[in-house]
């Protein structure tokens, strides 16, 4: 009987002593994972986190532990639907400027893809959104793009109309040559037709590197 007893105290402290016991608990136990020493836990979160280190902002203060069989996902992983993304960064054509921040702009704009820079943004995850890492990042990818207020239809009819008195360069934010335009009345006619042309073969086109508006 007491030979029994000492057994079944010894099968008892093994189990509560062995490291794999401790890393099963641990792992279903997300509130302490710091206190795993050994197992698969703590070598899948190493290098995850090591990851995201490089590019994390300041806040980071909202990630969660990771838990490997938990529904988080890493937060530079979400779409774009859950991310608050600053405009890229306009360098107006100084090199140096850029070189100096290594991502933005030197250009916007371009009809083609492979006119078009692209550069990288900073994104922050909407702050109800749950998930694992830093939740300001870099993403990359995002065009030298922007919209603001141009209309393709619009322009050509104010060219074909208007186009002596220069409303059509006026309104694209040349106000230089749309000055000239008006005082000679259009090239007396020769440069309000020239005009019409550079606007369907997509030469002339917004001062500040905007693109025609997509929507009508
Ligand atoms: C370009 O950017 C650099 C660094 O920001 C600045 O020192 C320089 O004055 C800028 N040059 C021009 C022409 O704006």
């Amino acid at each position: 009987m007491q030979r029994k007893l000492i057994v079944y105290s010894v099968v008892l402290s093994f189990l509560i002593v062995n490291p794999v016991t401790q890393a099963i608990q641990a792992r279903s136990d997300k509130e302490q994972p710091q206190t795993v020493v050994s197992g698969t836990a703590v070598q899948s979160v190493v290098p995850v986190q090591s990851q995201s280190q490089p590019q994390a902002g300041t806040n980071s203060q909202a990630s969660s532990n990771f838990n490997p069989l938990g529904p988080n996902v890493l937060c530079s992983f979400l779409p774009r639907d859950f991310l608050e993304c600053k405009e890229p960064i306009d360098h107006r054509n100084n090199e140096t400027a850029w070189k100096e921040k290594g991502y933005g702009c030197l250009h916007f704009g371009g009809s083609f893809y492979a006119d078009v820079e692209h550069t990288r943004v900073q994104c922050t995850v909407y702050t109800d959104i749950d998930c694992y890492g830093a939740r300001t990042f870099f993403r990359d990818g995002v065009p030298c793009v922007r919209y603001t207020d141009h209309y393709f239809v619009t322009t050509l009819i104010y060219s074909m109309l208007l186009g002596f008195l220069g409303m059509d360069r006026f309104c694209l934010g040349q106000t230089g040559t749309a000055v000239g335009k008006l005082l000679t009345m259009g090239g007396v006619g020769v440069w309000w037709i020239i005009d019409v042309i550079l606007l369907i073969t997509n030469n002339l086109l917004p001062e500040d590197g905007s693109n025609w508006n997509p929507y009508v």
